[in-house]
């Protein structure tokens, strides 16, 4: 039995998300820190294969992720929700290849600007100005990624099989000159 002074106001009485965009916000939690988990795991065959940039990058990317998910959870419980700690699934411990790697990342974070805007939506619709106003961070986010992967994306096709451009492409990538700032 907790002391009274302790046991906290009843949850009703300070709750400001509804139960719907609750869900929505730890929906995403899972997916940001699923991002971080896949990431994670390309980041490991990345630095195997010896692509020491294309691994820095991709470790930094999954601590981003981490954090988006973290910065999700902090708002949820700070509107008076409660965020929820996801189970994750092991993610492929093997890639096809590089090209592949940025191909999965561009679709990835393609996916999430979709699920971004599904809850930017659901905000609309249910009133809720607050969250609305706290997703615009990652609205911003997610084009600033798109873009990255883009452009990394194009990177890897001018290069094409040239293993000369690989090397810069990674060497580029261990001096900072293309890593994800979010
Ligand atoms: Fe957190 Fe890359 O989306």
């Amino acid at each position: 039995m907790f002391h009274p002074a302790i046991r906290g106001k009843p949850q009703t009485a300070r709750k400001m998300v509804s139960k719907k965009v609750e869900n929505a916000l730890n929906a995403q939690v899972e997916k940001e820190a699923m991002s971080s988990q896949v990431y994670l795991a390309m980041a490991s065959w990345a630095e195997v294969q010896g692509l020491e940039g294309v691994a820095a990058f991709l470790y930094q990317h999954s601590d981003e992720e981490r954090m988006h998910a973290l910065k999700l959870m902090k708002y949820i419980n700070e509107r008076g929700g409660h965020a929820v700690v996801p189970a994750l699934t092991k993610p492929p411990k093997d890639m096809k290849g590089i090209m592949d790697v940025f191909k999965s990342i561009l679709q990835q974070e393609v996916e999430v600007t979709g699920e971004i805007n599904g809850i930017v939506d659901l905000c609309l619709k249910e009133k809720d100005y607050t969250t609305h106003n706290f997703l615009q961070w990652y609205v911003a986010e997610q084009i600033e990624e798109e873009r990255l992967a883009r452009t990394m994306l194009d990177k890897l096709n001018l290069i094409g099989g040239d293993k000369g451009g690989l090397y810069l492409f990674d060497r580029d990538l261990l001096s900072g000159a293309s890593q994800p700032h979010g």
